[in-house]
Formats: C-alpha cells, sequence, structure tokens
C-alpha cells in the first residue's frame, strides 16, 4: 500500500465523512479536516457526528487509516489528492454560496506541492474557472483543480459511493484526470472524462431532473386526486417504460433535503444571472412549497378548523435513514399546523435530537404509540421502514379521532380501513371520510382495494 496516494479531504459533513471512510475502506490513507474544532475531537474520539447507516462501523474499522484535524497543512502536507467536501448552501439570492470554498483556496499554504484538488462539493457551472484564477492570483498555478461531483445519497451512501452510477472527473491536465481515474479504479465504476463546466453542469443538471421528476409526478398525483386515478398504479405504469425509468415516480409531499432545492435555485439563478430564463424550473421549485400546504389542506378537510387539534407527525428527518433536518419538509407543515392553532406532536426514529432546537413549539417524543395518544390525526411525514410496522389497529384505538394523513404513501387505503383509520393518501382513491370506526363495513372494501394497491 506504501505506493498509494494518500488522500485529503476538506470537511468532513455527510459527503466528507462518508467519502473518507469510504477511500479508507478501499485502502488509502485519507486525512480529513474540519474547521470545527468540537467535530474533529468527535471524530478522534471515535464519536460520529451524523447518522448514517453503516458509516460508525465504517470508520472504526479503517480508524489506522484515518486521520482528523483542524490543519490544514497536515493535510496538503501529506496528500497527493485533495477533495474538497465543504457546504455551499444557498444565499438569500438563491446562488450558491462558495465562500467555503473560496476559503480553502484561501487557506491553503503557499508552499502546497503539486497536488490534485478536486472539487466534490456541488458548485454552479463557471465555479471551476474562478478556482483557477484564485490559484494562480496565490501562485498556486500548479495545483491541479478537478471537477469530481459527488452523487450519493444520505441512507445509502455507503452503497452509492462504493457503487456509483458513474464516476465524473472533469478536468484540462491529462495527468490530473489520470491520477483520478487510477484512484477510483476499485470502484469499477464507469468513468465520465470531460471538462471542468460540463463536470460541473452534470451534477447540476442530474439534481434538476430529479427534482422535476418529483413535481412532475406529484401534479399527476394531484390531478389523481380530481378524476379518481390511482398515481401508484399510474407511476407503476409509467416506469415499465424504459425511457422514463421507475425511480423517483414515488409520489409525496416534495422532496427535501439541503441538495435539491439549493441546486435547483442555483441552477435557475445561474441561467438568469446569464441572460437564460429557465422556466420549467420555476415550477418545479413552486409545487414543491404547494404540495406540502396541500397536505394542510387535506387535514382541514377531515377535520375542520385546526385551532386545538392535536397532530402528531411521523418522522421528522427529511428522508428515511438520515438524521438530516435541512429543508425538511417536516419543517414547513410544522410552523404551517402552529400557525393554524393546533398543537404539533412529533417523533423520529434518529432526528428527534436534530430536530428539537429547531422545532422549539413542538412536543417532540420519544415513542410512537405514546405519540399518538389521544391525537386528532397522524400524518406521516418520513417512511421510515419501522412505521410501516405500526400497528395501525391500536393506533387507531389510542387516537382521539382516527385520523391518517399519509404524505408518503407508505400505507395503503386498504390496510387503513381495516383498522379502522380515516386514509387520506397522495393521489390515490380510498379516503375514508366519515365514521371511520366502522371496521367491519370497510374492511370487505378494504380487500377489494388490496388486490389492486401495490407498492
Ligand atoms: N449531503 C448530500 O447528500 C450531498 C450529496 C452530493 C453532493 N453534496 C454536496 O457536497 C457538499 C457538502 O455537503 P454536505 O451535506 O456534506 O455538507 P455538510 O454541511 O454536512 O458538511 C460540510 C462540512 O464542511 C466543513 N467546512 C466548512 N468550511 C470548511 C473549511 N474551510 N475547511 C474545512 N472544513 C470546512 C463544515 O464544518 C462541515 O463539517 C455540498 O456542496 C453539497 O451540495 C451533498
Amino acid at each position: 500500500m506504501s505506493s498509494q496516494p494518500v488522500i485529503g479531504v476538506i470537511g468532513v459533513g455527510y459527503v466528507g465523512l462518508v467519502s473518507a471512510a469510504c477511500f479508507a475502506e478501499l485502502g488509502y490513507h485519507v486525512v480529513c479536516r474540519d474547521i470545527v474544532p468540537e467535530k474533529v475531537d468527535d471524530l478522534k474520539a471515535g464519536r460520529i457526528p451524523i447518522y448514517e447507516p453503516g458509516l460508525a462501523d465504517l470508520v472504526k474499522r479503517n480508524a489506522q487509516r484515518l486521520t482528523f484535524t483542524t490543519d490544514i497543512r497536515e493535510v496538503t502536507e501529506r496528500a497527493s489528492i485533495v477533495f474538497v467536501c465543504v457546504n455551499t448552501p444557498p444565499m438569500y439570492s438563491g446562488d450558491a454560496d462558495l465562500s467555503r470554498v473560496e476559503q480553502v483556496i484561501d487557506e491553503l499554504p503557499t508552499d502546497t506541492g503539486d497536488i490534485v484538488l478536486a472539487m466534490k462539493s456541488t458548485v454552479p457551472v463557471g465555479t471551476g474557472a474562478r478556482m483557477q484564477q484564485l490559484l494562480d492570483a496565490r501562485g498556486l498555478g500548479h495545483v491541479q483543480y478537478v471537477s469530481n461531483p459527488e452523487f450519493l445519497k444520505e441512507g445509502d451512501a455507503i452503497a452509492d459511493f462504493m457503487n456509483p452510477d458513474r464516476v465524473v472527473i472533469g478536468g484540462t491536465q491529462d495527468s490530473a484526470v489520470e491520477r483520478m481515474v487510477k484512484l477510483h479504479a476499485p470502484l469499477e465504476s464507469e468513468v465520465v472524462r470531460t471538462d471542468v463546466a460540463t463536470a460541473e453542469m452534470i451534477k447540476v443538471a442530474s439534481n434538476a431532473f430529479l427534482a422535476t421528476k418529483i413535481s412532475f409526478i406529484n401534479e399527476i398525483a394531484n390531478v389523481c386526486e380530481e378524476t379518481g386515478a390511482d398515481v401508484i398504479q399510474v407511476a407503476r405504469g409509467m416506469g415499465m417504460d424504459q425511457r422514463i425509468g421507475r425511480h423517483f415516480l414515488n409520489a409525496g409531499i416534495g422532496f427535501g433535503g439541503s441538495c435539491f432545492g439549493k441546486d435547483v435555485s442555483a441552477l435557475k439563478q445561474l441561467a438568469g444571472n446569464s441572460g437564460y430564463h429557465f422556466q420549467i424550473l420555476n415550477s418545479v421549485m413552486e409545487v414543491n412549497e404547494l404540495q406540502k400546504r396541500r397536505l394542510v389542506q387535506k387535514l382541514i378537510k377531515h377535520l375542520g378548523p385546526l385551532r386545538g387539534k392535536t397532530i402528531a407527525l411521523l418522522g421528522l428527518a427529511f428522508k428515511p435513514g438520515t438524521d438530516d433536518m435541512r429543508e425538511a419538509a417536516s419543517l414547513v407543515i410544522a410552523s404551517r399546523l402552529l400557525a393554524e392553532g393546533a398543537f404539533v406532536r412529533a417523533h423520529d426514529p434518529v432526528a428527534n435530537e436534530v430536530a428539537r432546537p429547531l422545532l422549539r413549539n413542538v412536543e417532540i417524543s420519544d415513542d410512537p404509540l405514546e405519540m399518538l395518544t389521544g391525537a386528532d390525526a397522524a400524518v406521516l411525514i418520513t417512511e421510515w421502514p419501522e412505521y410501516a410496522e405500526l400497528d395501525l389497529v391500536r393506533v387507531a384505538e389510542v387516537m382521539r379521532t382516527p385520523l391518517l394523513v399519509d404524505g408518503r404513501n407508505l400505507f395503503s387505503p386498504a390496510q387503513a380501513a381495516h383498522a379502522g383509520l380515516a386514509y387520506e393518501g397522495i393521489g390515490r382513491p380510498g379516503s375514508t371520510v366519515g365514521n371511520p370506526r366502522r371496521r367491519s363495513e370497510d374492511a370487505s372494501d378494504a380487500d377489494a382495494a388490496t388486490q389492486a394497491v401495490e407498492r
């Protein structure tokens, strides 16, 4: 292993820490730097600051090959390929905030050697050219800049990193691109070799397309609700067409997380800044915003005014498998419900602690059944697999009003009806309005519906 390059990772958040641990698993030594001393101290002590399935074990197993530091010099002196994984959040203008990326360039010691600087952070098209100018201005023109966007998904991040659909490497210097290709060889993935701007665009265009697919199916779901069609069957039938594909066709309360909204907005602003009006992306964002608010309308449809009603939220994280609360739908929905005068309770299997300071007026519970006791509605926000295991009969028994509003279509209307719960999903028939406690009558309809509904 001694001839292998040492890798540097700057910014050990969701992307940086997963990348570092995976490269270590592949046998590379990895020097990780973050500016938050507490995070570095935690990692040195073997504590993982984020929740990602399998990550704690991976870090532990590869502890010998992982170094954590706050000192950038330790990275540049030891590593020959350095990945930039710092956050690039949106600014008020909607453009991506590149200050942390620029800070990394500013912090590189002036005696930095012949390293490859690989940008994994998601950045607007044109960033590479700007970074090259900053490097030149600091007398670091010999640093070889490449774009290497990351496509992992939180919740499946390790598997995504280890088995990527493709590795994209954008660079102008062949030697740097070759070093990157060789580094990734153990992944046995297809490699897209291209220029920096194209690599940057592949990343933002991919995220914008996925977000578009979600908003599209959500609009189809909304039309299904008006017309009696079932979006689950529609999506299944559409997805069988290989030109469409079956992924990202799950109707729900919209996308959240730190990436889609930010990247759609950054692409829209990037286009706007250069004089092009990217029309479709306005709709993607608007549909996504409205989708969360429609869920509140569904509650009002069943319960009337929400003032004084107790609403119990199942799930807080923006998706299952993570404790990430960035741009989570739960934040918007909880504050809308509070504004309507409801009492809001919530439970999440892993995100409770992260959520607590963000949702100060929400009663956060460690036990879903306890939270549902006496509630007027259960609202499924995050499709954690453990919620699918809930005993719905028991749920119906403990609630004051047995109503389930399923924001992710995790349950079937039949299951809910069988348990005696009024049910309202997204874009599917089978809502039970009226007296939901008449279990035996509903059950026969439910059996028929079970035949038709397949998740
Ligand atoms: N989270 C995802 O699922 C995902 C997937 C693909 C791409 N991305 C992109 O990757 C980038 C990182 O995302 P993330 O979710 O890992 O962010 P994050 O906020 O979890 O992590 C960023 C880390 O960088 C650190 N940092 C900031 N400035 C630094 C500096 N100068 N030196 C060292 N460390 C510094 C922060 O302290 C933090 O620990 C973003 O551009 C994001 O768009 C994220």
